[in-house]
C-alpha cells in the first residue's frame, strides 16, 4: 500500500538540495558558540533575514524567469560569512569560501553549480556596482530590499553609507519596489 506522505516541514531526510542548505544554514544559527554580544547582529536577526531573504529571492526569481532553486540557495547562503563568525568585515569574501566548502561536501552540486552560487555570495556586498550576472544581481536585491522593510535600516544606511553609495543603495530600492508593483518611498526619491 502507498503511505501518503504530506509536506516534510524540514524534518527527516526527503529534503530537497536547497531545503538541505536553507536546514543547514537555520542550525548553524540555532547551534551557534558565537554570542550576541560577540557579534555584530544577533543571532535572532541573522535567523529572520535569512529566511525572508529566501522567500524574497524565490519571489524575484519567480519574475524574473531565473531558477528559483538557485535563487533560494544562494540567498540562504549569502551572509554565512557573518553567521558562522559574527562579523560583517569581509564576509562576502569570507561566505564565498565556507559556502564552497558547504556545497562541495554535500557532493549534490557541480562545480559549475558552486561557481555560481558561491560568485553570487562573494559579490553580494557590492550593491552599488551593477554585474551583468543576473544572480549576483538578485541576492543585492533581496537582500538590500529585505534589509529594508525593517523599521530604521533606511536610517542606518543614511548614517553609514558614504553619499555615492547611499545613492545607489536606494536606486536599487527604487527598482526592486518598482518591479514588484509596490509604492515608492519619498525618502528614495530625495537620494537620486
Ligand atoms: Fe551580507
Ligand atoms: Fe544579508
Amino acid at each position: 500500500m502507498k503511505v501518503q506522505r504530506g509536506y516534510h516541514h524540514f524534518k527527516g531526510n526527503r529534503l530537497s538540495r536547497s531545503e538541505y542548505i536553507q536546514r543547514l544554514v537555520t542550525r548553524a544559527l540555532l547551534k551557534s558558540r558565537v554570542p550576541d554580544n560577540k557579534r555584530d547582529s544577533s543571532i535572532i536577526w541573522e535567523l529572520k533575514h535569512s529566511s525572508s531573504v529566501v522567500q524574497i529571492a524565490r519571489i524575484l526569481a519567480l519574475k524574473r524567469g531565473l531558477k528559483v532553486e538557485y535563487a533560494e540557495i544562494i540567498a540562504a547562503l549569502h551572509d554565512i560569512g557573518v553567521i558562522k563568525t559574527g562579523k560583517y568585515q569581509e564576509h562576502a569574501r569570507r561566505g564565498m569560501k565556507i559556502a564552497k566548502s558547504i556545497l562541495r561536501k554535500t557532493g549534490r552540486f557541480t562545480d559549475k553549480e558552486i561557481a555560481l552560487i558561491t560568485n553570487a555570495i562573494g559579490s553580494h556586498s557590492d550593491k552599488h556596482i551593477y554585474s551583468d550576472e543576473p544572480y549576483t544581481e538578485l541576492i543585492k536585491d533581496a537582500d538590500v530590499f529585505d534589509c529594508s522593510l525593517y523599521e530604521g535600516v533606511d536610517q542606518e544606511y543614511i548614517r553609514t553609507k558614504t553619499p555615492e553609495k547611499l545613492k545607489e543603495y536606494f536606486r536599487r530600492l527604487r527598482r526592486v519596489r518598482k518591479e514588484l508593483g509596490l509604492p515608492g518611498k519619498k525618502l528614495y526619491e530625495q537620494y537620486r
